[in-house]
């Protein structure tokens, strides 16, 4: 039977952190995946994600199945993060959320609720998107098409071409948005330019669907979700993918949750029902490992208080090393780089091609994607100048 199946090429993203990892080249750094690294080069956990698993192993009774829909802990204090008070309260009732596996799970769910609606429009996604999202929107049978986004001649967002394309999207279409921190340019809408969008769907009636995978890496924890709410206070259904990976460290324990906002109560209900009937049929429920700890968090003053200071840490760190690397290839090469300080959260374009991306992976050991895609979050005072170097030897 498995004669005949064809070997996949390895996923773009995760197999050439594989790659990497498997490299002997002592001078080798990974800017691939999009994770969090501290000065040491480690992945750290947070202090408070820390604390409320060591009370969370002293007090658990029970690894029997948490409810399909999840922790409700988590639930509330996710939805309440990322909707705020005003918003819970002018949409009261009509707010449903199931926790899934990770923010990939979410999309996941979002989508086949969304088809399930059999609303039968196109899926807009931007150009360029996380390279994901294709096949976890699409595998539900969802048609997509793209919208112009990141503009690579002045490394910002292409706003008129935006508007332009969307303006084509209609009632039964969905719009895919990235919160904040857009995967892979690192370029964001300004306040201004997402009141615009909100507007369009007002009028035009599609609807909007947001992936919030980096929420506190931006801005802050309240501004990065400016967008997300003018678009839910303008529009009457919003599908949410919100994850914990990157904003409290929880990457592999696959935290994450699809909010569905609704125009009722009942569409609430058959909203959370489709979701947990999907992921019943494609994994049953969610881990509850990691949503345990994230409610915990969030419904206590003094854990949250610490888990905000320490992103608060990491993300001023990111800045600093935006600035700093766009300093040093500037100085380097008299080129303009202020644009990398200017983007949000984890990542930025280095405007290379393929070609220099896959020399500088063959030849120095450094691994970006073939985009020129590198994660700011993984350099580190140690690695800055072989990565400076070696970009400006392929320039
Ligand atoms: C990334 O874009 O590198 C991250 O979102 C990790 C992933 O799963 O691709």
């Amino acid at each position: 039977m498995f004669d005949h199946l064809p070997i996949l090429p390895p996923d773009s993203i995760l197999g050439l952190a594989a790659a990497c990892r498997a490299d002997t080249n002592p001078n080798k750094v990974d800017l691939t995946i999009g994770i969090y690294m501290d000065e040491a080069g480690l992945c750290p956990v947070f202090d408070a994600v820390k604390q409320a698993q060591r009370a969370l192993v002293d007090e658990e009774i029970t690894k029997a199945y948490i409810p399909p829909q999840g922790d409700q802990a988590f639930l509330d204090g996710m939805t309440d993060l990322i909707l705020g008070a005003d918003l819970l309260a002018s949409r009261k009732g009509a707010v449903a959320a199931v926790q899934t596996p990770g923010g990939c799970g979410a999309v996941r769910l979002g989508a086949e609720v969304l088809k399930a609606s059999g609303a039968g429009g196109k899926v807009w996604v931007s150009d360029p998107t996380w390279p994901v999202h294709i096949p976890l929107i699409g595998s539900v049978g969802l048609e997509l098409t793209q919208y112009r986004y990141y503009d690579p001649g002045t490394h910002g967002v292409n706003f008129q071409g935006m508007v332009d394309d969307l303006t084509g999207a209609q009632k039964g279409d969905i719009v895919l948005f990235h919160g904040c921190c857009h995967n892979p340019s690192g370029a964001d809408l300004n306040a201004e330019q997402w009141q615009v969008v909100a507007q369009m769907a007002a009028e035009q009636g599609f609807t909007p669907m947001i992936d919030l995978a980096y929420q506190g890496f931006g801005d802050g924890l309240e501004q990065d979700v400016f967008g997300l709410r003018a678009l839910v206070d303008n529009t009457p259904e919003v599908v949410i993918a919100a994850s914990c990976s990157k904003n409290m460290g929880l990457y592999r324990e696959r935290t994450g949750l699809a909010i569905f906002v609704g125009q009722d109560a009942r569409a609430a209900q058959a909203t959370g029902s489709q979701a947990t009937a999907a992921a019943r049929r494609i994994y049953s429920m969610p881990p509850a490992h990691g949503a345990i700890i994230a409610g915990r968090i969030l419904s206590d003053a003094k854990l949250r208080q610490e888990w905000q200071a320490e992103l608060t840490a990491m993300c001023r760190r990111i800045n600093s090393l935006r600035v700093d690397f766009g300093d040093r290839l500037q100085a380097a090469t008299g080129r303009d780089f202020g644009f990398i300080a200017e983007e949000k959260g984890m990542f930025s374009f280095l405007g290379l091609s393929k070609e220099q991306a896959l020399q500088l992976r063959s030849d120095k050991g450094l691994y970006m994607l073939d985009s020129s895609r590198i994660n700011v979050a993984s350099l580190n005072s140690s690695n800055l100048d072989k990565v400076v170097d070696a970009v400006v030897s392929v320039l």
